[in-house]
């Protein structure tokens, strides 16, 4: 096509065309009344209908949760300017250090979810022990939340992609009182939504009920979250292997089998297959979802119980996958049957496309 005609004096290079296409598409896409953006609060409130019982409790959490993490967006864009980063000084109940985006991602979760009338309490993985809080409105509240606020945060001084990990449990305890620590020790399979934000080149919530997962990117023009990834399903077969490979010594036999396995020429079965790692879960789970394949943190010689912890990042992210096609096991057991016992207790994971971990597992079971 030629592109001078289109402009008036017809001398334009290349360049100067694309700008002006740009312009005028994003023009005339912003300012169509036509087009139909689907902000996070009208999709979560149209889902509650389809529930006679539902009282848009679980919407509203929703929407704090993503209010939330707009705060702490901003302050995740800022960090390369401002003194924000690096170590705060204190260590967490795992003994990491924290830095100073963890504390402020914690407190903006906890300040946020407090001030709601919907969430009678939280649990979160920067904090020794659940908070109940204890005014009237949060005590007749039927939720508690439990959040990894600023997860894969050693990748914050490198630019790379982060994320907050969050889940959402009906409480068991009475209503009327104060929420106890039996509501945050239920299994996954009692998760009522659990979802994440990616803090990336574009920022991204993605969150599941049983009905679905469905993904929303921030707008920055008008500060919403929009629906841009509906009905997302994790792909049945994939080829991509994410695990920190350099702990290969202290697998087992079966998990260094399961590694050759992926590494192995084989044309028939698409192998070797392509190996990607992060080392930061939610950047390496949006990955899995979007393009299939397999996250592994195994047991090792030294953590019989892996890294991760089960109630802030593998049951929200075996949520998540389950209810969009995929699976999630620990080598054996579904994760989301998984009795917790402690509030920060760890489990390996084997989590993504069906044919990987299924494969995974046939090694891990041998
Ligand atoms: P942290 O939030 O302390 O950076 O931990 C990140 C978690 C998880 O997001 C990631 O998948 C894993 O730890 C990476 O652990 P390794 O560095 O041991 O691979």
């Amino acid at each position: 096509m030629h592109l001078y005609g289109y402009f008036p004096n017809n001398n334009h290079n290349c360049f100067q065309a694309s700008i002006y296409y740009f312009c005028r598409s994003y023009q005339r896409e912003s300012m169509n009344p036509q087009r139909k953006l689907m902000p996070l609060d009208e999709f979560t409130i149209q889902e509650t209908r389809k529930f006679k019982a539902a009282t848009g409790e679980l919407s509203a959490i929703l929407r704090d949760i993503g209010l939330a993490c707009k705060i702490i967006n901003k302050q995740v864009l800022k960090a390369g300017l401002v003194d924000i980063l690096g170590q705060h000084g204190a260590t967490n109940v795992q003994g990491e250090e924290q830095q100073k985006l963890d504390v402020f991602a914690d407190e903006t979760l906890i300040n946020v979810l407090r001030s709601s009338a919907d969430c009678a309490g939280i649990a979160s993985e920067e904090n020794e022990t659940f908070i109940a809080f204890d005014d009237e409105f949060s005590m007749n509240s039927k939720y508690v939340v439990l959040f990894d606020p600023l997860d894969g945060s050693s990748n914050i001084d490198v630019n790379a992609s982060i994320g907050t990990i969050f889940s959402v449990y009906k409480r068991v305890s009475e209503l009327g009182k104060p929420c106890t620590e039996a509501d945050f020790l239920q299994p996954g399979n009692k998760l009522m939504a659990a979802g994440y934000v990616i803090y990336g080149s574009s920022t991204m919530l993605v969150y599941a009920t049983k009905l679905g997962v469905n993904g929303f990117t921030l707008e920055p023009s008008i500060g919403e979250f929009c629906l841009s990834h509906p009905n997302m399903k994790c792909s049945e077969k994939g080829k991509i292997y994410s695990i920190n490979q350099g702990n290969t010594c202290k697998f087992d036999d079966n998990m260094k089998a399961f590694l050759d396995h992926c590494m192995e020429d084989n044309k028939e079965e698409g192998r070797p297959y392509s190996h990607r790692y992060i080392g930061s879960m939610v950047a390496d789970m949006h990955r899995t979802l979007l393009k299939g394949g397999i996250f592994i943190y195994p047991a090792d010689k030294k953590n019989a119980n892996g890294k991760l912890r089960l109630q802030y990042e593998c049951n929200p992210m075996s949520f998540i996958i389950e209810a969009a096609g995929g699976v999630s096991n620990t080598g054996k057991d579904r994760i989301l049957d998984i009795q917790p016992t402690e509030l920060h207790q760890r489990v390996p994971i084997f989590i993504g496309s069906k044919n990987l971990v299924e494969k995974a597992n046939s090694y891990t079971n041998a």
